[in-house]
């Protein structure tokens, strides 16, 4: 069994997509954990507590000191004895510490196709109002590991999305959202069938 971690900010949507693999059998040889948020009025909250996954709130409020936040993060993953980590809208950027501590073994879920519309300021909706901005024709949604760059890890799945006439970043965002879980549940079945990833913690 693989044993996932994800971390979430927002609705957690692609948290969602995860629990529907599993539970739809797509996903097979995997257990969600533990969520972790980084804030604690996120949907994601309800959605695991919904399906009995445990979850804990490491925010800046209860650990101001970003040092002290990020071995908060690291103990709880290890107690979970977590084998991957998975950033599923998580609005945070990982410390060199946790990437050390995981590295190989956190993948991150991104609304764009990565290298483009990606890096530091790029993030939700700011994804999709610069891609509308710029007026490509095609966005689309990336896995990818992570290392100690923002959004630099080698990818692991992508796939692209048109972006329409007359779109908005509602409507932009929508349509990408449903790429983004269709490319992580296949990016961690990928993950499984190749046994790479490595068990129980550190
Ligand atoms: C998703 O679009 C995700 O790709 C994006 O935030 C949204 C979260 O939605 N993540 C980033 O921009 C990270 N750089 P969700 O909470 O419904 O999964």
């Amino acid at each position: 069994m693989l044993r996932i971690s994800v971390l979430v900010s927002g609705g957690g949507t692609n948290l969602q997509a995860i629990i529907d693999g599993i539970e739809s059998g797509f996903i097979q040889e995997a257990e969600i954990v533990l969520v972790v948020s980084s804030n604690p009025n996120a949907y994601a909250l309800e959605r695991a507590k919904k399906h009995k996954i445990p979850s804990v709130v490491i925010d800046k409020a209860k650990y101001p000191d970003k040092d002290a936040r990020t071995k908060a993060i690291i103990s709880a993953l290890d107690l979970a004895k977590t084998d991957l980590v998975v950033l599923a809208g998580y609005m945070s950027i990982l410390e060199p510490e946790m990437v050390d501590a995981y590295r190989g073994r956190i993948i991150n879920i991104h609304p764009s196709l990565i290298p483009q519309f990606c890096g530091v300021g790029f993030y939700g909706k700011r994804v999709h109002a610069a891609v509308l901005a710029a007026g490509v024709p095609e966005s689309g949604a990336t896995v990818h590991y992570v290392d100690e760059g923002v959004d630099t890890g080698p990818i692991i799945l992508q796939e692209k999305v048109p972006v329409l006439e007359g779109d908005t970043v509602e409507t932009l965002a929508a349509r990408v959202l449903e790429t983004e879980h269709k490319i992580l549940q296949e990016a961690i079945r990928k993950i499984i069938a190749s046994k790479h990833v490595g068990k129980g913690g550190r």
